[in-house]
């Protein structure tokens, strides 16, 4: 049966789960449509492995349920996991198997034919830039360790994968390579929920975000929609070394509906001008093209602070999403 693009993958039906007092996912709903990069941003402590644990069937919710691909997470255990790649926050790989018999062990457990494991596993190694390393996987570095675990998650191409901080621990170099791995997914049909408490991440990846804070969505949208909504403004920040020229620009911004407000610091020589304006890069373009600038010789300073979802988070708790 052909499912169209918009059909729904998962649907969350108000799940929680207690330990003790702790009420870790406190009544979560969502729906997430086949093919999305949906990501799950909260801080630590927020509930998000353990709503991907409850959905990939390891815990049993206190109370409700969700749909995976139509199956129960209380009835279809064992369809669900012959459906879903999990990678989970802690690195599980056998440490006296090497790289390639991890991933080969993982795709003949669902059922893969010997040849087409070796093969896939060889690319997908290579793509990850952990192949040829003949040792045993407990020698690996930690960044190395998490790629592997990745490539175990994903070589017998599940239709939905669950990324739990995939690049936790990963340096800029190996973080660049999964976003664009990852990225890479986004053209096919797998369904792909990241959990981060890395904005940059979700902003860079997602299709839509939902925020958690202490086991409830608090928050949930596209990145932009999310920053438009909850964000502060976009600033854009110039610095002059005369305050006529600050003046000139001042009176140029009066009329331009898009900009929010401004106002000017001085600072020794300098003064600076900081014009908040609402919507995206876009109006950052449009606010240049207004001739805002004579002389870029009396420019001393230019900056631009752009909206982010740690703003959301901030201004929809009162707290960093790393406090
Ligand atoms: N097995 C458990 N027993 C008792 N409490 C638990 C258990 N697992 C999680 N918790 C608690 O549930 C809450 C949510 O934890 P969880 O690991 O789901 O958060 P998280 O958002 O994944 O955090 P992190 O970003 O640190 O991974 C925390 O208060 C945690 O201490
Ligand atoms: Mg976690």
């Amino acid at each position: 049966m052909s499912v169209s693009k918009d059909s729904i993958a998962i649907d969350i039906k108000d799940l929680k789960k207690c330990f003790k007092e702790v009420k870790a996912v406190d009544g979560v709903s969502l729906k997430v449509k086949k093919g999305e990069l949906f990501s799950i941003l909260g801080p630590n402590g927020a509930g998000k492995t353990t709503l991907v644990r409850m959905l990939t069937t390891v815990l049993t919710p206190t109370a409700g349920d969700a749909n995976i691909n139509g199956h129960s997470i209380l009835t279809g255990k064992n369809e669900i996991v012959k459906k879903i790649g999990v990678c989970p926050q802690e690195i599980t790989i056998y440490e006296v198997l090497r790289a390639e018999e991890n991933v080969e062990f993982m795709a003949i457990m669902h059922g893969m034919p010997r040849k087409e494991a070796k093969e896939k596993s060889r690319k997908l190694l290579e793509e990850f830039g952990i192949a040829g390393r003949k040792d045993w996987s407990k020698h690996f570095s930690g960044g190395m360790q998490r790629r592997l675990n990745l490539v175990m998650a994903l070589i017998f191409e599940p239709e939905i994968l669950f990324l739990d901080e995939p690049t936790a621990g990963l340096d800029p170099q190996a973080r660049r390579l999964v976003w664009d791995f990852i990225r890479s997914l986004k053209n096919t049909d797998i369904t792909i929920i990241l959990l981060t408490h890395d904005m940059v991440e979700a902003d860079a990846l997602s299709d839509r975000v939902a925020i958690i804070d202490q086991g409830k969505i608090i928050a949930e949208g596209t990145p932009t929609e999310l920053k438009e909504k909850y964000g502060s403004d976009n600033a854009l920040e110039i610095s002059f070394l005369k305050q006529e020229d600050l003046e000139l620009v001042k009176n140029k911004i009066e009329n331009i509906s898009f900009v929010a407000n401004s106002s000017e610091i001085s600072h020794k020589e300098r003064k600076t001008l900081i014009i908040s304006f609402q919507g995206g890069l876009k109006n950052l373009v449009k606010l240049l093209q207004q001739g805002l600038i004579n002389n870029i010789d009396e420019v001393e300073n230019m900056k631009f602070r752009q909206n982010s979802l740690e703003d959301v988070f901030l201004n929809l708790t009162g707290r960093r999403l790393r406090d």
